[in-house]
């Protein structure tokens, strides 16, 4: 039996039955090559979606109620379509697409009752955003099935953006959502965040493979100390343009930084952004000019800083990059996303792979005590109609 079969299977069991009305669809997780908290600092990020994501099966039923369901999960919520909708704790990962159908219907679009079935295979927590994921998946999935009008996917990717910093709370920028929305096959994503001006580059690594590494280290106060590097950011950037008026972090130099920052943590946590947002540009062109090893030092050299300046990374993702560094054909590794625990990525000659994940856990689990889990990374497109092959 294929998956596809499998997942009609358990929409049968959730919902009394399975016909060919349900459409299906599916939208990938993310990672960042490089370009990490430069998103909302208006600056590059360089992301990549993954053949790793989020399935949702939507079958229109006759009555006025959203009903929302997972194969990942026992939490069955009912949205009315008819009263208002608001987050509440006990519904979970029902909340983000509750603040779609919130949105759409502020919006005025006709939506319907229909039943949902969703199903991912990203892993939970790891920071390869399931979140956005849900998020553009939901709102896709919504409006092809209710609306007309072609999707504009910029459009899509903000609204989902503004409902996670207004519905959900976290006040993350764009990157997840855009590269979510607009991923390609076999491509990254150079994307302004100011302008929202992007770029498909041809993701070519010669020899070399892009594993993800998953320290299997559950995020903590990710939300908060996520709000609390931006105010640092916000803080910075007032101070600077009492020199010169700047619109963004990612507009002042590295020169203005250690001489108008007088408080040390301000000034590395503006060091990082700086110097982050100008290795976007360099990765782009040493992976346009076919040098795989100055595109890997790039990743090192931006771990050390989220590690130094930023102070995102935490022991466990420490752990793993310090010894993906020093394993058998790696030429550079980072941590991905937020940070405070999730997943790094690293580049691995397809020659050593074997010999580097052994290696990387037998030291990883020496020095934390958990085990890790390896992922070949698979570039994907982006979010979709999902005609064909389930699982693939
Ligand atoms: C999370 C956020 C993004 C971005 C990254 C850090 O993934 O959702 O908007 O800020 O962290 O680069």
């Amino acid at each position: 039996m294929n998956a596809f079969a499998e997942l009609e299977e358990k929409f049968a069991a959730h919902f009394g039955s399975y016909d060919q009305r349900a459409a299906r669809f599916f939208a990938p997780g993310r990672v960042n090559l490089i370009g990490e908290y430069t998103d909302f600092n208006g600056g590059y990020v360089f992301p990549a979606a993954v053949s790793y994501g989020i399935w949702g099966l939507l079958r229109p039923n006759p009555g006025r109620v959203v009903r929302l369901r997972s194969t990942n999960d026992e939490l069955a919520v009912d949205v009315s379509l008819d009263e208002p909708v608001s987050w509440r704790r006990e519904d979970g990962w029902a909340n983000y697409p509750k603040g779609i159908i919130r949105d759409l219907l502020a919006k005025g679009l006709a939506l319907q009752g229909c039943d949902i079935l969703y199903s991912g295979n990203l892993p939970a927590g790891a920071g390869l955003s399931s979140s956005a994921a849900m998020l553009v998946l939901t709102a896709y999935m919504l409006r092809t099935c209710f609306e007309s009008r072609v999707i504009d996917l910029v459009t899509l990717a903000q609204t989902c953006r503004q409902v996670e910093n207004e519905f959900i709370g976290v006040n993350c920028g764009i990157m997840d959502h855009f590269i979510i929305a607009k991923g390609r096959p076999d491509r990254a994503l150079l994307l302004d965040c100011n302008t929202l001006e992007h770029d498909y580059i041809p993701f070519d690594l010669g020899k070399y493979r892009l594993v993800i590494m998953n320290t299997n280290k559950k995020r903590e106060l990710t939300e908060s100390k996520y709000n609390e590097r931006r105010q640092q950011c916000d803080a910075a950037v007032a101070i600077l343009s009492q020199h010169r008026p700047l619109q963004n972090l990612c507009q002042a130099t590295l020169a203005e930084v250690e001489t108008l920052l007088s408080d040390p943590v301000l000034r590395k946590r503006a060091r990082h952004v700086v110097s982050e947002n100008q290795r976007v540009l360099e990765a782009v062109a040493a992976l346009q000019a076919g040098n795989t090893a100055a595109f890997g030092r790039l990743m090192t050299a931006s771990h050390c800083s989220l590690r130094d300046d930023f102070a995102v990374s935490g022991p466990e993702l420490d752990a793993l990059v310090e010894y993906a560094w020093a394993a058998p054909g790696c030429i550079g590794a980072r941590m991905t996303g937020a940070g405070f625990g999730g997943c790094a990525i690293a580049l691995v000659d397809h020659q050593d792979l074997q010999a580097f994940m052994q290696q990387v856990q037998i030291g990883y689990q020496a020095v934390t005590g958990r085990s890790a889990d390896f992922y070949p990374a698979i570039i994907a497109g982006g979010v979709k109609s999902e005609e064909a092959a389930y699982g693939s």
